[in-house]
């Protein structure tokens, strides 16, 4: 048996063990008077919701002065959900460092690129290369794990939350300076190298000691886009640090899995390398709030999916976040009603917050727990909708809580299996087209989710890789655009595949270093090529594929090509390659991935179902689940898929 094939077999008995999905809400009994604890605890286990999440702003109540502390309303908070039969998951408090942290440690502010400090008063204002404040998060964590640790309500913990959330992972301040110059140094050894690595010719911007470096920002025009890309590099290497140095001295007081909660659309780390150090991954989703928010969709496809979000969305993190934990992942905060934080915050169509459960579960979710229990009628977020309202009457989303609850009992539980297709997602790439897009809209996130939705069109499961897999065996198509480097682990994973890889545009396209490859790209193996030049289009600017369709936002002209499938009208090459490599010389629109992949889909077998934008499906070891993103009922072939529903059948 091959590793693939034993990890999709340990996890799968893993499943069988512990996988009949689990409901749960956040709570935050600091919020609301003590007499009320109780009720809402036995409300949480008669609604189906067994799970429940505390703890991570309750800093300021825990500790209200340095050393001073109050634990006893937590510990009759604990004690009550958990004797009502809840299971916990305890939070570190660190994502809210109260006032007196920040008169302690006035430099922790986390200093935006203009130079500005962002101040206390909200959250997330802590920097995360200032080591007084990570000895801090470090020494509440270990007050609150020394004291819980052994707590048999608790059954799991979250670490922080939500890193990088409100832009948060980069920052210019004097610590985030030193802390670079010590990262550089360990990189390079000698400033020499790091000259020579980054090219420092170029701009006379030789430095002749790491002491000189200054980070990537005020400079007057663009800075070298190596030094760029190394910032961010290093700064996704102090998140990784942070939440080790939490995950460490958890470890030492108990057994349980720790988690974080992960976001939406979030790039500036390294998720699959922030996940190594812990056991379960999780995000917090938010459909309605992440199509207004964080979607580059038109108008027209916003207000026509304003009740449901965007059908790919949610299901393309469910896919990463289980890479990102290995196979095992949650849904920590479901949206269950209007947000307050998108420009507009519509109400979910009625139905939708049990689809949203349900495609998560179906993507093999083990927890979908709900944000938040009930709505806070004061501070920041009383306008967001809660499982009940302020005044504790329930609120719509918590019915379809409930009801997804009496569907899990009788169904059972649900087994993940590998999908034929694997999609190669990459935040390094992410970083390099920040640093380097060469047309203003040119994103690595949305060239990935180009790629997923044409799947996802299609019928298809799909699972997220990352860029060092080393085993693609199971697999039948992989794709890889816009992937800037080939690391020899996937190189010669690729060499032994014997199914269809699909690259372009843009992959293995920099070295390293970020610069041209000497022998010019693409560096993918089994493509013969040279990218002789490369244009950016605007917006409206398209370029026909002969054969149908068309390239946008990105063209590369290729010469030297062993074998061009499909040519642009202009006579450049679109599509090259052969019948296992196949290489896009642009950004081709959903039309044109669509009738390659269907090509490639139909020659290795696999079985595609065209759908409207509206249905999707996913397959697990047992079933094939469809969803409708829609308030009219759709029907594909013989399956009526139900309005704002699921519909599911055995395979
Ligand atoms: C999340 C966050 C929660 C709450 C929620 C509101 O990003 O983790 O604390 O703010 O958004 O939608």
């Amino acid at each position: 048996m091959n590793l693939t094939q034993s990890v999709w077999l340990s996890i799968k008995l893993n499943y069988e063990l512990i996988m009949i999905p689990k409901l749960g809400s956040c709570y935050y009994p600091e919020h609301w008077p003590e007499e009320q604890w109780q009720k809402d605890a036995e409300d949480m286990m008669k609604s189906g919701l067994l799970w429940v999440r505390i703890g991570e702003f309750a800093w300021s109540r825990i500790e209200p002065e340095e050393g001073v502390f109050n634990f006893d309303w937590l510990d009759r908070a604990i004690s009550i959900l958990g004797s009502a039969g809840l299971n916990i998951v305890m939070s570190t408090p660190t994502a809210t460092p109260p006032r007196w942290v920040v008169d302690k440690w006035p430099d922790m502010l986390i200093v935006d690129a203009e130079g500005r400090a962002r101040q206390s008063g909200s959250r997330r204002h802590y920097c995360f290369s200032h080591e007084g404040y990570l000895g801090e998060a470090a020494r509440i964590t270990e007050i609150i794990a020394k004291r819980y640790g052994g707590n048999s309500f608790i059954k799991a913990w979250q670490l922080d939350n939500e890193y990088g959330c409100h832009d948060t992972t980069l920052s210019y301040s004097e610590s985030a300076l030193k802390a670079f110059r010590v990262w550089a140094s360990k990189k390079y050894k000698t400033i020499e190298h790091l000259n020579k690595s980054w090219k420092n010719v170029f701009w006379s911007m030789e430095y002749n000691d790491f002491d000189q470096i200054q980070l990537p920002n005020l400079t007057v025009t663009d800075p070298n886009p190596i030094h760029s890309l190394d910032f961010k590099r290093f700064s996704s290497d102090q998140v990784i640090k942070f939440n080790r140095s939490q995950s460490n001295v958890l470890r030492e007081y108990t057994k349980k899995p720790l988690i974080h909660n992960y976001m939406g659309r979030i790039t500036d780390f390294d998720h699959y390398e922030v996940g190594k150090d812990l056991d379960i991954a999780s995000w917090d989703s938010y459909p309605l709030g992440f199509l207004e928010d964080r979607s580059d969709q038109s108008d027209e496809f916003k207000s026509k999916f304003m009740r449901f979000g965007d059908p790919d969305f949610q299901s393309f993190h469910h896919d990463l976040y289980r890479a990102v934990g290995s196979g095992r992942w949650w849904v920590m905060e479901q949206q269950p009603g209007p947000v307050n934080w998108a420009p507009y915050n519509p109400e979910p169509a009625e139905g939708a917050v049990r689809l949203w459960t349900w495609e998560a579960i179906a993507h093999g979710a083990e927890v979908v727990s709900y944000f938040r229990w009930r709505q806070a009628p004061f501070a920041q977020e009383q306008m967001h909708a809660g499982l009940n309202r302020p005044d504790g009457v329930r609120a719509p989303g918590l019915d379809e809580a409930s009801r997804v609850f009496s569907e899990l009992k009788e169904f059972g539980s649900i087994d993940q299996v590998q999908s034929k297709v694997a999609l190669v997602f990459d935040y390094e790439s992410c970083w390099a087209w920040e640093v380097m897009p060469q047309g203003r809209d040119f994103s690595y996130f949305e060239l990935v989710y180009d790629y997923y939705r044409a799947l996802r069109s299609l019928g298809l499961s799909i699972d997220i890789v990352p860029p060092n897999e080393s085993d693609l065996s199971g697999y039948k198509v992989v794709l890889m655009p816009g992937l800037m480097h080939i690391g020899s682990q996937l190189e010669s994973a690729i060499k032994g595949f014997d199914g269809v890889v699909i690259s372009g545009p843009r992959t293995g396209s920099k070295t390293l270093d970020m610069s041209i490859p000497s022998s010019l790209p693409p560096e993918v193996p089994g493509i013969h090529a040279t990218v002789a030049r490369v244009e950016t289009l605007r917006p409206k600017a398209l370029i026909t594929i002969k054969d149908h369709g068309h390239f946008k936002k990105w063209m590369e002209t290729l010469v030297d090509c062993d074998n061009v499938i499909e040519f642009c009208d202009d006579g450049r090459p679109a599509i090259i390659g052969d019948e296992k490599n196949l290489y896009f010389a642009g950004w081709a629109d959903q039309d044109t991935l669509r009738r390659i992949i269907i090509d490639i889909c139909v020659n290795q077998g696999i079985s595609v179902t065209e759908l409207n934008d509206c249905v999707r499906i996913r397959e697990t070891l047992t079933h094939r689940f469809w969803f409708n993103f829609s308030e009219e009922e759709s029907t594909v072939g013989s399956i009526k898929v139900p309005a704002s529903g699921v519909f599911w059948e055995m395979l």
